[in-house]
């Protein structure tokens, strides 16, 4: 399909990152260190949505009129993109959208067909958008759930007899420390030899660690857009076959060819709108094209995103292990960071913070099994990195955590 120019940066345009450029509406002195829960939206994304609503403000799949056409062609590039981001083809692979990456979960789990999958894997660091629904997935479905455990580099520990008929639902990048699902390919490839299927948490992956996905080949990739520079919006990239099997019970306008009764007749051609019950939002989903062309041509301080954020990863994770009185949970530099100080309440230290205009998350970040009663660890400060972030605004949160935990001690 031929993308349009509608909302293409042209190629020549530099783009001028960190605060007085497409993050220039921060505040200065603002420092915003909770990416893994929002990135922030730069501001051609932000006009791209702007731009929607108020020159083109019409639903999409379904009108006649120019604006209409103008959604239409603007979504289809979208669904485009994000093949191309995954280095899918659209031969095999669906793009659907919800409402964030939990709901797409849920899409998928709740509908999976009855009798056809002997037991449901996941495992020990998944957020809660995964631990819940592969727990009322497997009672929906009647079958046991596994929880196993992720070696430090990230791997899935598992047996391949393990893996038979299962629902494999893991995380490729963990929100409390980054850790990567390394081993992603062979998990698919033994996963698919044993006549189970494999959906994929990519939350935390889309932003920075894309590479890890492409071509793997799973079974569904779901996301959510507000993690990766766009707006709010979740994203479900899911195999032909995977949609096609599915036992539909969240149904209604957009996805029926024809209805009677008592009966209807799913669309045909459209396996992606079979997620998409009702309006969906279309501002958001143009925006999101207009944030995966603004990630393709970022040079954040000159230097590809990837490299900009795992420099900033390092000076982050080594100035944090400098600070006396604080434990690292993460063995290694990642975009996402956390720590915790046995003698300080988490939630204390960040509200300290914050009186110096410093934004870090306290708490168990949707995580909850696994570090309070697998782990036993008190609530966790979480630093996390988007491509806003510079250099001085990880050393100024560094000094500050060190004063804060030497004036409390
Ligand atoms: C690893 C991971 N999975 C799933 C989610 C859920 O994302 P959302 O709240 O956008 O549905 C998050 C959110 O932080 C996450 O970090």
């Amino acid at each position: 399909m031929k993308r349009s120019t509608l909302f293409r940066r042209p190629a020549a345009e530099p783009l001028d990152l960190g605060q007085s450029g497409d993050f220039g509406y921060l505040q200065p002195g603002e420092i915003y260190l909770d990416a893994a829960c929002q990135s922030l939206r730069p501001q051609p994304v932000i006009d791209a949505l702007t731009d929607y609503y108020t020159t083109y403000n019409a639903c999409g799949g379904r009108v006649k009129y120019a604006w209409g056409q103008k959604v239409d062609n603007a979504v289809a590039d979208t669904r485009q993109a994000v093949l191309g981001l995954l280095a899918l083809s659209a031969k095999s692979y669906a793009v659907s959208f919800t409402l964030n990456t939990t709901f797409g979960l849920n899409l998928l789990l709740q509908q999976l067909p009855l009798g056809r999958f002997d037991r449901v894997v996941t495992s020990h660091i998944e957020h809660n958008s995964v631990f819940l629904p592969t727990i009322t997935a497997a009672r929906r479905l009647g079958v046991d759930r596994l929880v196993l455990h992720r070696a430090a580099d990230g791997a899935l520990l598992y047996e391949p007899a393990q893996l038979e008929k299962a629902v494999v639902v893991v995380n490729a990048a963990s929100n409390i420390d980054g850790r990567q699902l390394t081993n992603l390919a062979e998990l698919v490839r033994d996963t698919h030899a044993r006549g189970g299927i494999v959906i994929v948490d990519a939350a935390q992956a889309m932003g920075h660690s894309r590479a890890l996905l492409q071509k793997t080949e799973a079974d569904a990739v779901c996301f959510s857009a507000h993690k990766m520079y766009s707006a709010s919006l979740g994203v479900v990239v899911a195999r032909h076959e995977l949609l096609a099997s599915l036992e539909l019970s969240f149904v209604g306008g957009g996805m029926v060819q024809d209805v009677r009764e008592e009966d209807f007749d799913l669309v045909q051609g459209d396996p992606g709108a079979l997620l998409e019950p009702g309006l969906q939002a279309w501002g958001e989903i143009i925006a999101l094209g207009r944030a995966i062309d603004w990630l393709a041509g970022a040079r954040p301080g000159g230097l590809a995103p990837a490299e900009h954020i795992a420099g900033l990863s390092d000076r982050l994770y080594n100035g944090l292990a400098e600070i006396p009185g604080l434990t690292l949970v993460n063995t290694q530099a990642s975009p996402v960071i956390s720590v915790y100080a046995p003698a300080q309440d988490s939630h204390r230290l960040a509200v300290f913070l914050s009186k110096s205009r410093i934004s870090v998350r306290s708490g168990y970040f949707c995580v909850h099994h696994h570090l309070k009663q697998q782990l036993g660890l008190p609530p966790l400060l979480r630093f996390s990195l988007g491509l806003h972030s510079t250099e001085s605004d990880i050393d100024t949160a560094i000094q500050a955590l060190a004063r804060l935990m030497k004036g409390l001690s």
